[in-house]
């Protein structure tokens, strides 16, 4: 037995979870840890929320509460969304428990206490209207790589390279929009170089990792280390804790990783046996297996192993880290800053969290990113999940329930049609089997689809509805054998679709507990039990909601960042700007959106068509006074000629 401990990156309690972190460092763990569990290994999943650093601060500031009540609701949040798409962690924990600030303080104490870690004084940016540093997430501007604008003080988004604050091009302070100046300040820095010669020997040992994470990591350790600070000058976290560090604390990517061992301490705690935390990570037998996206390989390749190595503990070292590509969302990359996503808890008012796990199962990013769309998600659930999956257990389920009351029992003999059927499908269980060790879910998704799509081919060649009038036995075969296809994929698709493939398995009375080893074994009857359709149809129209919704994101979020070219102050001096008196107001007939004004100034008076009939009734603006651009070229509009135009703005 395999002993296995999974990780997925934490996620910031900063924010809901949104369905590209899902895709990236959740779902992929959830499935395999459920692989694992099916394979009868001894395997725990471990995560929590990520609850230290300037993207939790910043979220307090921004919305006026502590940042611990930023943490607790966010902790509470995230915590919702796994439990809504069925991703089972065996301890989820958090990063401002006490537990966690102990241990991570005596991984700095022992990096200290070996020299590896030092004491600088160095410059750093600092905001001069709020007369204090700015910590690498406080700081924003261009890439010093690849030039794209938006890049953070420590990581850039675009490119994934850790950046030198310092190196950032045209800084800005996220907190005050003021341009930062350099000022000296102390730090502790990790001296990553002294560990390079013993991380490369270790990252040799690697060949079998994706390759994805070998080309990141090779092309990082290329360029040379260089020491990194790993404390910070912001009032949230985990204290330094040494002397004269008054106002310094651990830098959120030094405590966070640490965040994997305090929930496995805490996990054990809960099932009352404290030191069987050890069992896992001071045990040079166990897996180690960290899931995450892409921005987080150098982190977890080279920061964290390094952290590890030279403690007085003998910790186990990551032994596999399947990173994944990014999600895009309708073809755009995902972006929580301009609500570019779909937040989990929003999806799940809509769907059920099952649907998710399959499209993004089918869609994972694993070699390279890929896109989630509404349209795709309603083909996949339509025409895979229910005209492929769901349309073979319902035809098999509904013809045994009519000629045999839902009662099948094993034939004596099999035609060779029917072996030869199982016998591919228990090709294709082999296949599957190889995928989800390979973390390649898209594979096992389709190898899966394939044993459905094998029965009902099988199913249409027998064609029981033939045989069931003059060879009953035959027809009763096609039946078994269609139901075995399915019990089959009950235990193998039960990592993607735990809930549904539950209910298939109750559907034919097969127990609960499933295991990897049963595959092989038949059924020698089957009696059926509450069949009732295992999946529903997505309609037109809850795709067109969604995309109207996505569409509506998308306005708000360009009104508010759309910049037009600059202009000549003389251009705007052209203008002619006069306030005006309303005098009269009426609809234009078919138009919702336009009115028909009557405006006087000194005597002369004009009309003007405005596109504001979706805010104004007639009445309530007859005479306002407003400004009005006077000097436009008339035009006409629905047949009347417009003379001067208002302005108006939205809100
Ligand atoms: O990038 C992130 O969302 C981080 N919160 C991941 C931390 S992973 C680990 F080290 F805890
Ligand atoms: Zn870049």
């Amino acid at each position: 037995m395999e002993k296995i401990l999974v990780t997925s990156a934490l996620p910031y309690a900063n924010g809901p979870l949104h369905i590209g972190h899902v895709a990236g460092a959740y779902l992929p763990a959830d499935i395999f840890v459920r692989f694992q569990k099916l394979l009868e290994n001894d395997v725990i999943y471990i995560c929590g929320t990520d609850e230290h650093g300037a993207p939790i601060s910043i979220k307090a500031e921004s919305e006026g509460v502590s940042p611990r009540d930023v943490v607790d609701k966010y902790h509470q949040s995230i915590k919702e969304s796994f439990r809504g798409l069925e991703i089972e962690f065996d301890n989820f924990s958090g990063t401002a428990r006490p537990e966690h600030h102990k241990i991570s303080q005596s991984f700095f104490l022992n990096l200290l206490k070996k020299g590896f870690i030092t004491k600088k004084t160095t410059k750093q940016w600092f905001d001069q209207k709020l007369g204090r540093f700015l910590s690498d997430r406080y700081i924003e501007g261009i890439c010093p790589y690849c030039g794209s604008e938006g890049a953070r003080g420590d990581q850039c988004d675009n490119c994934g390279k850790l950046i030198d604050a310092l190196k950032l091009k045209n800084p800005i302070s996220k907190i005050s929009g003021d341009t930062p100046i350099i000022k000296e300040t102390t730090h502790w820095y990790l001296d990553l170089p002294k560990f390079e010669k013993e991380l490369r020997e270790w990252l040799e040992t690697k060949k079998y990792w994706k390759d994805n994470v070998r080309n990141f990591i090779f092309g990082w350790l290329n360029e040379g280390l260089i020491d990194r600070a790993i404390t910070r000058d912001i009032d949230w976290g985990i204290p330094v804790p040494v002397e004269n560090a008054e106002g310094k604390v651990l830098y959120v990517w030094f405590d966070a990783p640490i965040g994997y061992i305090s929930s496995t301490m805490e996990w054990a705690k809960n099932i009352g046996d404290p030191d069987r935390w050890k069992d896992y990570w001071l045990d040079k037998n166990t897996k180690l297996i960290h899931f995450l996206g892409k921005d987080n390989i150098p982190f977890h390749t080279i920061i964290w192993p390094s952290m590890l190595m030279e403690q007085d503990d003998p910790y186990v070292l990551p032994h596999d880290v399947p990173a994944n590509e990014y999600l895009n969302l309708e073809g755009q990359k995902m972006s929580t800053s301009r609500n570019w996503t779909v937040w989990v808890n929003d999806y799940l008012k809509y769907f059920d969290g099952e649907l998710l796990r399959y499209v993004l199962a089918v869609n994972a990013p694993e070699t390279k990113d890929s896109d989630f769309n509404w349209k795709d998600f309603q083909t996949r659930i339509n025409s895979e999940l229910n005209n492929i999956l769901g349309n073979l257990a319902n035809r098999t389920f509904v013809f045994s329930e009519k000629y045999f009351s839902g009662s099948i029992k094993k034939p004596d003999h099999l035609s060779e049609i029917s072996q030869d059927n199982l016998n591919k499908a228990n090709e294709l269980v082999d296949q599957i089997h190889e995928s989800y060790i390979k973390y390649q879910v898209r594979r096992v998704v389709k190898l899966i689809m394939d044993i459905a799509r094998l029965g009902n081919k099988y199913f249409d060649e027998t064609q029981p509805w033939v045989t069931i009038k003059n060879d009953p036995e035959l027809a009763e075969e096609t039946l078994y054998v269609c139901s075995e296809l399915l019990r089959i994929i009950s235990i193998a698709f039960s990592p993607i679709m735990p809930r549904s493939m539950k209910v298939l398995r109750q559907m034919m009375k097969l127990p609960d507990k499933l295991a990897w080893k049963n595959l092989g074994v038949q059924m020698e009857k089957i009696s059926l039990n509450n069949v009732k359709p295992l999946f529903r149809k997505i309609e037109d129209k809850e795709i067109e909601e969604q995309i109207r919704i996505l569409k509506q994101k998308q306005i708000e979020e360009e009104k508010g960042v759309e910049h037009k070219p600059e202009i000549e102050f003389d251009e705007f001096l052209k203008l002619e700007l006069r306030i005006v008196e309303i005098v009269a107001a009426e609809k234009i007939l078919k138009s919702n959106k336009l009115l028909k004004l009557k405006i006087r100034l000194n005597g002369e008076s004009r009309t003007v068509v405005a596109g504001i009939a979706a805010s104004y009734e007639p009445k309530e603006i007859i005479g306002k006074k407003v400004v009005m651009v006077m000097n436009l070229k008339p035009r006409r509009v629905m047949g009347v000629e417009s003379q001067a135009m208002i302005l108006a703005a939205h809100n």
